[in-house]
């Protein structure tokens, strides 16, 4: 039998780079040489047009851990039909799309290189991509809403494809559409598959594996839950479960689809069984046709095992059980109302951009790296809801992010300026699981604990025993105050507040002169006396002084007042080098410096509370300091962090150094040099990745949107830094849904199955 297309890039799906090149592909093999050479020189040259840049992997379908699909790009010419789309870690995802025109088929997703691509856009929410197939142009909308403060819309683990067809040629032209995907949305091709498909006013075809390990992750995968593919029935929509190579040449040949269900279960890589829509859009002219949806979702449930304090799994709901009873009936909403979600997205989108370039009207590098940090930020996040015997309890919410561990306290810090612009409560729902679990369990150490789930998401069993004493106390008191100032709800410092009492207490005891310890920048080691973690320190008293003013303990507050003022003064005096250039790493180091972004918590909370001459010094000092790629962490090594980079940049007193800085970390992020999805450590002199990928702390780029304008914060020592003229998508109002939220006490363990 004839090897498909597809087997043979399921062999060699990592050769981006040289199946990219028709032209190359044709060279006879003692040319092999001219060809690694023609895709060196030709690599930077894509042949079509990039808004806002190529970035280092391209997101389609990102929305939750496991609904992740990218398209890497980097140096390979990644366009939507020059290979499979990657899961998150890179592994194949079957998605293809063709188009017959008149009788001829185009591949425009998915290996095949038979449609050329014309345009790629990327927004906050969606990627957009146009596809030349012969004389009809293809517009494929992928669209994975971010709508935080619905906390519903927010959990729904869908995202939409909106395809799009006019003729190019001003002739008319028959056209038929073809998309399917296969099992590797699931799990890897070696698991057994089992399907359905339910044709009603929608159809949906379901994916799921024989063999289930809840909680289980490996290999990047879950192995749990199911796989949807829906569409609404419409005049000339056909489907199909069946082997991928015989579906996709019925359709080639015909058009159209058979209804029918493979009844032979195997195993996903097994004559690689695919879900199929087919659409006949019958005569298609100049005018682009309604566009033709679907949506895909991986649905699970529970979604969290939760250890309680007595060791036992409590399990967690998704939150949109709260408000729909079935999944089925989810997706015919979802699908009626995408233009609706498409309105939403171009809202948001739009939002977005006009704020960050409100900041920086130079031009439009601050929006595009936002642009490219929004949907990675939201993917990570689940947003759960308790089971109380009965339903799933609105009240009772928790968010959960997958990480190397789960809800790390200073990787919600580090994102936390995202959350405040978008919707304060979901950092307190992220905060809320670390801060029940330590109410419960008094530490001995009196200091925070650094995250909740040693165990790989989706478990969460109870912290790591990794400690970052000052960074994670200082963290939670700054983020307390932070919430509470941007909602004007206090109920997260009043459950938690001998909790905050105790963090206070922590770093008057340990905060000025620190023990040898990591900050969280872990990967450059530990370090004793780090000006930076003082900083943090500083900040965090002041913001526990009025944390407890505002609960109406004004003697604590005095206290922690007066400890902030001392500490103040006293760093000054050590933590500035002997020739007062600039502030050093560790105190007493004079040939140490680093990024002091902690000095953003002052600006943030509107303390201003360090002298102008802190930020003065710092910004002369970084402009020298600036490295082909941005600037690095600290003296200690080129190791350079885009979050943190931002959180400074937001701390300068020059608007033109801004501006660079923030120009360089874009230089760095469209540099085509890597390829993973908006990996947050590189190499500031050369620009080369670390190994950290798609991680939340992009969240962290939104810094400067939450801070007064530059100049203005220099002479406004006011305070009230969350009502800064940039205020987010909330202003300061109080959040929609009351973040008050008494725990749901009876939680139950007994599984709920409501997918069908
Ligand atoms: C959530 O989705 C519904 C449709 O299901 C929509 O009516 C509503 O406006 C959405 N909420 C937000 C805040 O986007
Ligand atoms: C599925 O489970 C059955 C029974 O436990 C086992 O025999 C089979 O090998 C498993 N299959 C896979 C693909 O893991
Ligand atoms: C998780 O799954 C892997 C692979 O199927 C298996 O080897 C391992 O034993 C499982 N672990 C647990 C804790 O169930
Ligand atoms: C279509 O369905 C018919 C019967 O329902 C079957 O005989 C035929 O093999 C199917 N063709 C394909 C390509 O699946
Ligand atoms: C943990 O959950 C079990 C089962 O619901 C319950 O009996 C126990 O009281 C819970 N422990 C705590 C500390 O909430
Ligand atoms: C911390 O936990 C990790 C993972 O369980 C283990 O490998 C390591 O030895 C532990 N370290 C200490 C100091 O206990
Ligand atoms: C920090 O500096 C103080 C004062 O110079 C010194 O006494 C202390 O040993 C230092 N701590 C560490 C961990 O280096
Ligand atoms: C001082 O800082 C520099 C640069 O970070 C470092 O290389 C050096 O080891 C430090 N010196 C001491 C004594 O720690």
């Amino acid at each position: 039998m004839m090897r498909s297309i597809s087997s043979a890039w399921r062999e060699a799906p990592r050769n981006r780079s040289v199946y990219s090149f028709p032209f190359v592909r044709m060279l006879p093999h003692p040319l092999a040489f001219l060809q690694l050479l023609l895709v060196a020189s030709v690599a930077f040259a894509q042949t079509w047009k990039a808004t806002p840049f190529v970035p280092p992997s391209l997101p389609l379908v990102v929305k939750t851990p496991y609904l992740s699909t990218w398209i890497p790009q980097g140096t390979a010419e990644g366009s939507l039909n020059s290979g499979w789309a990657s899961f998150r870690d890179g592994s194949v995802i079957g998605w293809m799309g063709k188009l017959r025109v008149d009788g001829e088929f185009f591949n425009w997703m998915g290996p095949g290189l038979k449609a050329v691509q014309k345009d790629m856009t990327f927004t906050a929410t969606r990627t957009i991509i146009t596809m030349a197939c012969g004389g009809v142009d293809l517009v494929a909308t992928f669209l994975s809403p971010v709508e935080p403060t619905d906390l519903v819309n927010q959990s729904i683990p869908f995202s939409y494809l909106a395809v799009e067809v006019s003729s190019n040629d001003a002739k008319p032209h028959q056209v038929q559409l073809y998309t399917d995907i296969s099992g590797e949305w699931l799990a890897q091709s070696d698991q057994i598959l089992t399907w359905e498909t339910i044709a009603g006013d929608t159809v949906n075809h379901r994916f799921s594996l024989q063999n289930e390990t809840r909680f289980n992750e490996t290999g990047g995968r879950l192995r749990d839950g199911g796989v949807m593919y829906s569409t609404k029935q419409v005049n000339g929509m056909t489907y199909q479960i069946g082997q991928d190579t015989v579906v996709r040449s019925l359709f080639e040949t015909t058009g159209v689809l058979n209804k029918t269900v493979d009844p032979q279960f195997r195993a996903i890589g097994d004559r690689w069984p695919v879900a199929a829509f087919a659409y006949d859009l019958g005569t298609v002219g100049t005018t682009k046709t309604t566009p033709i949806v679907s949506t895909i979702g991986y649905v699970r449930y529970p979604l969290i095992a939760l250890l309680n304090t007595s060791n036992v799994n409590i399990v967690r709901g998704p939150y949109y059980l709260t408000l729909y009873g079935s999944v089925p009936g989810m997706i015919i909403v979802l699908l009626n109302d995408y233009p609706n979600a498409l309105a939403r997205a171009i809202d948001f989108d739009n939002k977005l951009t006009s704020d960050a370039l409100a900041i920086t009207p130079q031009n439009n590098d601050y929006a595009d790296i936002l642009a490219l940090s929004v949907r990675q930020l939201f993917g990570n996040i689940e947003l759960t809801s308790g089971w109380d015997g009965t339903i799933h309890v609105p009240t009772d919410i928790m968010a959960f992010m997958r990480g190397r561990l789960t809800n790390t306290v200073d990787i919600i810090y580090a994102a936390w300026p995202a959350f405040l612009y978008t919707y304060p409560a979901i950092g307190r729902y992220l905060l809320e699981p670390i801060l029940t679990y330590q109410a419960n369990n008094p530490s001995q150490s009196g200091y925070s604990i650094h995250d909740i789930g040693a165990s790989l998401y989706p478990k969460v069993t109870g912290p790591s025993n990794e400690s970052y004493p000052v960074e994670e106390c200082g963290n939670q008191l700054i983020m307390a105050l932070s919430y509470t100032k941007k909602t004007s709800d206090n109920s997260l410092i009043t459950k938690y507040k001998l909790l905050y009492d105790q963090f206070a207490t922590y770093l008057t005891q340990n905060g000025l002169y620190t023990a040898t310890q990591l900050s969280s920048d872990s990967y450059a080691g530990e370090l004793g006396n780090q000006t930076n973690l003082a900083v943090k320190s500083i900040v965090a008293l002041k913001a526990a002084s009025e944390i407890f003013q505002i609960l109406g303990d004004n003697s604590k507050s005095k206290q922690y007042d007066n400890v902030a003022a001392s500490f103040l003064g006293q760093w000054q005096s050590v933590a500035l080098s002997s020739d007062k250039s600039h502030y050093t790493l560790s105190y007493g180091n004079d040939s140490s410096w680093g990024l002091l972004y902690n000095l953003y918590a002052d600006r943030l909370l509107g303390f201003n509370m360090f002298p102008q001459s802190v930020y003065e010094t710092q910004t002369k000092w970084y402009a020298t300091k600036l490295d082909e790629f941005g600037i690095r962490l600290d003296s200690r090594s080129s190791d350079a962090k885009t979050d943190w980079q931002l959180w400074t940049a937001a701390t300068l007193t020059d608007e033109t150094l801004r501006t660079t800085m923030i120009t360089l970390v874009k230089k760095y992020a469209k540099s085509r040099i890597n390829s993973g999805s908006f990996p947050d450590r590189y190499n500031s002199e050369n620009g080369v990745m670390s190994t950290f990928e798609g991680r939340s702390v992009v969240g962290g780029h939104f810094a400067l949107l939450l801070v007064p304008d530059v100049k203005n914060a220099s002479t406004n020592s006011s305070g009230g830094g969350n009502n800064g003229n940039h205020g987010g998508h909330t202003g300061g109002a109080v959040p929609s849904v009351s973040p008050v939220l008494p725990m749901a006490v009876a939680l139950s363990v007994a599984l709920v199955y409501v997918l069908f």
